[in-house]
């Protein structure tokens, strides 16, 4: 018997590259940090109901990811969005409708990554810090000192910073990853009894500690009383702030919530604040994936491509054509 294919993350570009081995009759073995699948596209379980504080929504521009996307309706995973839109400059907040498409999981953002996986092995709470080759085969060590092979080929689907360490037996590909920065987003959710008095739904802000709010419950399937908003900082204040305990976080991003809705502002009845360490890759490449075919190591992400739910996508499904091609 072939030995599996070792695929490490389970976000949308892992997810992706082990649903089209495994489609086109490959084994994988996919291998999870955290508890769930999903990655930075991942929800959060709270008391006011499940919150997207990662991956807000996603637009779909590629054929192929069309396609897709049409797949995840049909299977009811995902919804269209269409959240009455605001924009907020030098502190003028002004309605900004578009015709943009916008998509998010229903009837939480972690929906797909649960349809993605199906029934393909991974194991959880698993992280990875080494991959290396024995004389035929590929192993993994991850940080419990166990031991995970053979495996005939890897897959490399982490952040750049995250993949770096995990590519010491292949130089080339590390220094290609230690190129890529990626920035820092302090996410913060807030929650109130009562309705805030406004139509917004969606924001892009300028000239402010925000980058983005969003209506949570204001999504497709969303489930909770509670007048529920997510407020990402942008990547400045992000980096500035990196290390400000969260409750320090919760106080300086609700209230520049509260300055841009130019209102004396309740408070929350439930706050939350997550810091994601590699939010997002500073720059866009073309690379798709990046692959040593004769070692057998692919490496995908969405910092391989633009930085969005879309590029991560295709990125793991150019790593798993790749690969199939290689073996046929
Ligand atoms: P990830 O989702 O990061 O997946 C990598 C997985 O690998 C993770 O599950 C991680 O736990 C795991 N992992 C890491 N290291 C190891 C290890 N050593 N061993 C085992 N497992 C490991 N995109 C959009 O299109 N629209 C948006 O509105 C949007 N908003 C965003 C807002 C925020 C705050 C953030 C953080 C991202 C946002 N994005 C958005 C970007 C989008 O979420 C990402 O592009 C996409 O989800 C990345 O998928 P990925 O599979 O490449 O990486
Ligand atoms: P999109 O087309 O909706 O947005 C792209 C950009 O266009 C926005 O960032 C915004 O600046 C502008 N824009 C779009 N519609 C607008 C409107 N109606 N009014 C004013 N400005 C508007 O979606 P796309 O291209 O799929 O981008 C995904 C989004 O994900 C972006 O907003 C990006 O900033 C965000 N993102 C956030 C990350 C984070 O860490 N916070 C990481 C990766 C992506």
């Amino acid at each position: 018997m072939t030995a599996p294919i070792a695929i490490i993350g389970t976000g949308i570009a892992g997810l992706a590259a082990a649903q089209a081995l495994h489609k086109a009759g490959h084994s994988v073995q996919l291998f999870e940090k955290s508890r769930g699948p999903g990655g930075r596209m991942s929800s959060k379980r709270s008391e006011v109901g499940s919150l997207d504080m990662g991956a807000q929504y996603f637009t779909a521009r590629d054929r192929r990811f069309v396609n897709q996307v049409q797949q995840w309706q049909a299977a009811g995973c995902v919804g269209e969005w269409t959240p009455l839109l605001y924009n907020s400059n030098s502190g003028v907040l002004s309605p900004s409708p578009d015709e943009q498409i916008r998509w998010v999981g229903t009837p939480r953002m972690s929906a797909i990554g649960r349809e993605m996986l199906g029934e393909l092995p991974v194991e959880y709470a698993c992280r990875i810090t080494e991959v290396f080759r024995g004389t035929q085969h590929w192993h993994l060590q991850d940080a419990d000192g166990r031991n995970f092979g053979p495996f005939s080929h890897v897959i490399i689907a982490v952040p750049a910073p995250q993949a770096t360490a995990l590519l010491a037996t292949v130089p080339k590909l590390a220094a290609a990853a230690a190129g890529v920065q990626m920035d820092p987003t302090w996410a913060v959710a807030v929650a109130f009894d009562a309705p805030l008095q406004t139509a917004m739904q969606g924001c892009f802000v300028q000239d402010s500690p925000l980058d983005w709010v969003a209506r949570d419950r204001s999504k497709p399937g969303r489930d909770t009383t509670r007048d529920t908003w997510v407020l990402h900082a942008t990547s400045t204040w992000s980096r500035q702030h990196i290390d400000l305990p969260k409750e320090q976080v919760i106080e300086h991003l609700h209230g520049a919530f509260a300055e841009l809705l130019d209102c004396t502002m309740p408070a929350p009845s439930f706050t939350l604040a997550h810091r994601w360490l590699y939010a997002r890759p500073v720059g866009g490449r073309e690379w798709n994936t990046l692959a040593d075919v004769d070692l057998g190591v692919y490496v995908c992400g969405d910092w391989c491509l633009s930085g969005r739910v879309e590029g991560a996508w295709i990125s793991g499904s150019e790593a798993a054509r790749k690969l199939i091609a290689q073996l046929e």
